[in-house]
């Protein structure tokens, strides 16, 4: 269940969020039926160069029938230790496709999201803790996974961010495929960055907060389910006469070689595409495409060309954060009007992910989120969903610090009433 061999999925190159909060979690605000809750991850630690990769079972999530509309993550500095649980014996339910074991989540977020629409137009929403899909004597539980770097005084910031193989101490006992130079095989959990010589940064203890806005379910809501594409998927085309259902190997990260000398610099663009057949029809509701610093932009196409959706990063421009000189900030969204952009099943689609290779990059991604529905959703609900994404570009930010730091959540099935079988972890 991990994307590609680590496990975590989705690193961003960019900045912590800081946040103070004073409450815990569960706030709950409900507008036009709209719940709000507000949830606090575990406490993990970092100092300056380290990294921390933790998995955390069972955390709090709004439960019983209902249809997520948005999902939203921050970090925020915490003062408290505690530990944290890990269980084994679940089921994984993975997204929709179409990695065949890479890239389960349901969620990835990373701080480029700040400035990401994420909100899932009405009528549609993202059922889950529908009774009839939980087997009989299991239980719905959320996994979280937090992949964070703190930067402060890193010696090659971008460097650290993209996971580079001679910035950190990786044991020399992990066998590194050949040519490995950078990526999340170099960045796992308690690994650190080097550091300038002589910087001096406080330890700190730090958590999550994240907002998930949901209603409860009704026979109105359209379901649509998520899609992850990954532009390093290896495709073996189905082979029906055989048997042979289509395999998507998906590698999560790429390499990009800086251009050669005397080409100009901004003429260097590295493309890379992919071309599938896509699994099952339906309409898109959603697209958004997730990119590391450096990148270009993403366009997904049908079959003919036609632009499904392109999503383009919006870099900072400043030192504060939230706005990094040369990090992404933001990602453009596609919210085609219901039922305008539609894709066949077996249609053949092309992915390409662009970065600017004026210089060399390691550990990046490239990967398209969409958001399909099966069927057509009445006319009269394209409007409504134009306020509401507006409304919830606005989360602001206050914060500080600089670091990395991505989430990504997974949904499993657990076997209900069982209280053994926890093993202790630091968080
Ligand atoms: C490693 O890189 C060298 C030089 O670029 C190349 O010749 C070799 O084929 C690569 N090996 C693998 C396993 O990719
Ligand atoms: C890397 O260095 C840090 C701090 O010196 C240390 O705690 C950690 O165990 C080291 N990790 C590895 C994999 O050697
Ligand atoms: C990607 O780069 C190629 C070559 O420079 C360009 O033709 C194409 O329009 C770019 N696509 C995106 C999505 O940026």
């Amino acid at each position: 269940m991990a994307c590609g061999s680590e496990w975590l999925l989705i690193y961003l190159s960019s900045v912590f969020l800081l946040f103070m909060v004073q409450s815990s979690q569960g706030q709950l605000r409900s507008e036009n039926g709209v719940k709000t809750d507000v949830f606090l991850s575990p406490i993990f630690m970092l100092e300056p160069g380290l990294v921390s990769n933790g998995i955390y079972y069972n955390i709090d999530f709004p439960r019983g029938h209902i249809a997520i509309k948005s999902f939203n993550g921050i970090d925020i500095p915490n003062h408290h230790g505690d530990l944290e649980f890990l269980r084994s014996d679940h089921i994984m339910i993975k997204n929709s496709g179409i990695c065949d074991d890479a890239c389960p989540q349901y969620f990835g977020l990373g701080s480029e999201t700040r400035r990401t629409a994420t909100y899932v137009p009405d009528p549609y929403g993202i059922e889950v803790g529908n009774p009839a899909d939980i087997p009989d004597g299991y239980e719905e539980r959320w996994l979280l996974n937090v992949h964070a770097i703190d930067t402060r005084g890193a010696e090659d910031k971008l460097g650290c961010t993209e996971c580079r193989c001679d910035l950190y101490n990786v044991t020399a006992d992990r066998a590194l495929p050949p040519n490995y130079t950078g990526g999340l095989r170099c960045c796992y959990d308690s690994t650190r960055c080097r550091v300038k010589e002589g910087f001096q940064g406080v330890k700190r203890s730090l958590f999550f907060r994240y907002t998930v806005k949901y209603v409860d379910w009704h026979a109105s809501i359209v379901p649509v389910k998520i899609f992850i594409l990954d532009v390093t998927d290896i495709w073996t085309k189905a082979d029906e006469s055989r048997g042979l259902k289509a395999r998507h190997h998906c590698l999560v990260e790429y390499d990009v070689e800086s251009c050669p000398v005397g080409m100009a610099n901004d003429g260097c663009i590295h493309t890379k595409t992919l071309t599938f057949s896509w699994p099952t029809g339906g309409d898109v509701i959603y697209g958004v495409a997730h990119q590391h610093a450096g990148a270009t932009g993403s366009t997904l196409y049908g079959e003919g060309g036609r632009t499904i959706c392109s999503s383009n990063p919006t870099y900072g421009m400043g030192d504060e954060p939230g706005n990094e000189a040369g990090y992404i900030v933001g990602m453009s969204t596609c919210y085609p009007s219901p039922g305008s952009v539609k894709i066949a099943a077996g249609e053949t689609m092309t992915l390409v992910s662009n970065y600017s290779s004026a210089q060399r990059h390691t550990g990046v991604m490239g990967l398209f989120y969409l958001l399909i529905s099966d069927s057509s959703a009445k006319p009269d609900a394209a409007e409504a969903h134009k306020s509401r994404v507006m409304s919830d570009l606005g989360w602001a930010v206050a914060l500080f610090g600089v670091g990395l730091v991505v989430m990504a959540i997974f949904m499993f099935y657990v076997k209900s009433g069982r209280v053994d079988g926890y093993e202790a972890i630091k968080a």
